[in-house]
């Protein structure tokens, strides 16, 4: 079983489903409303754990309603959340619009996570225990370099997916091992608006990469080594919301088991792919069994 740590942010994604979404200033009327977890941290940690990683979540919730479904969410899925805090005031939420095809975009108001400024007690031993560290930019910066450095001094893979999009540190930087934008954000890291020439400029920071492209699949690129181009299946969908975090658990799960890096990328892809036909963040994750040949796609 791959051993993984999260360290990242738990939000109730608020989900507004229209056919278009508003422009500034514009009132349109929806379809559904549906109050759902979320959050990039504890979504990367459902995903690995119902594709059958052995998870801890470490971050933080608030003392209200949201933050008691957001901890049994994240149970329910099998995530240990015993380092996974509750504090003072409101759960993080993300409001979210999605539109017919599928597409969101998202106000994420931090709330408990951003409570999170460093590790505590146990924290380190817990990431040192994992076969990989899971980060994104949801949790105040130190916190993210705490993390990344406990995770390096331990020897442990460190895996950072960039998002929001925010200038990265060097010393950030210098501490992961594989970064796993999207398109959007290996732009605004590199500049470049073509993932391959973003990969190659992210190489000179960190030693491997993976750019998702979304319905076109995912860019691996490491230093020294041809880029592979791995295609997602096609198929019809309903809510993006999660998939990259959805690719990124099926990554750690599939890595840790030791599956040559073609093979876990095609592996993830499919679970992404799974994932964007159903509504929801960690609701719409799948199964191994679902993302297995013979499963759903
Ligand atoms: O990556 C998707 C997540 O981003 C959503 O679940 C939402 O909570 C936002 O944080
Ligand atoms: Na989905």
């Amino acid at each position: 079983m791959t051993a993984i740590a999260v360290l990242g942010s738990t939000n109730m994604d608020l989900v507004a489903y229209v056919p278009k979404a508003p422009r500034l200033g514009e009132t349109v009327t929806g379809r559904e409303f549906r109050t759902v977890p979320g959050g990039k941290g504890a979504n990367q940690a459902v995903a690995a754990a119902r594709l059958g990683g052995e998870v801890v979540m470490i971050g933080a919730v608030g003392a209200d309603d949201f933050g008691v479904r957001l901890r049994s969410a994240l149970t329910a899925a099998g995530v240990e959340t015993a380092a996974l805090r509750t504090v003072e005031g409101a759960s993080g939420t993300a409001h979210i619009t999605v539109d017919d095809e599928g597409a969101n975009s998202i106000v994420v108001i931090p709330g408990a996570n951003g409570t999170v400024t460093g590790l505590e007690a146990g924290d380190a031993s817990r990431i040192g225990a994992a076969d990989c560290l899971l980060l994104q930019l949801e949790l105040p910066l130190e916190a993210v370099l705490a993390g990344a450095a406990a995770a390096r001094a331990h020897g442990v893979r460190t895996v950072l997916t960039p998002a929001p999009a925010r200038p990265l540190p060097r010393e950030l930087l210098e501490l992961i091992d594989l970064l796993v934008p999207n398109e959007h954000e290996a732009a605004a890291l590199t500049g470049s608006t073509d993932p391959l020439a973003a990969a190659e400029a992210l190489l000179h920071e960190v030693p491997e990469v993976v750019v998702t492209l979304g319905a076109a699949g995912a860019l691996y690129a490491a230093r020294g080594r041809e880029p592979v181009t791995v295609p997602a299946p096609r198929v019809r969908a309903v809510d993006t919301t999660g998939a990259g975090d959805t690719f990124v658990g099926a990554l750690a799960v599939a890595l840790g088991e030791g599956r040559p890096m073609p093979q876990a990328l095609a592996w993830a892809a499919r679970a992404a792919s799974v994932s964007v036909q159903r509504p929801g963040a960690q609701d719409s994750m799948p199964t191994r069994a679902e993302v297995d040949p013979g499963g759903v796609l």
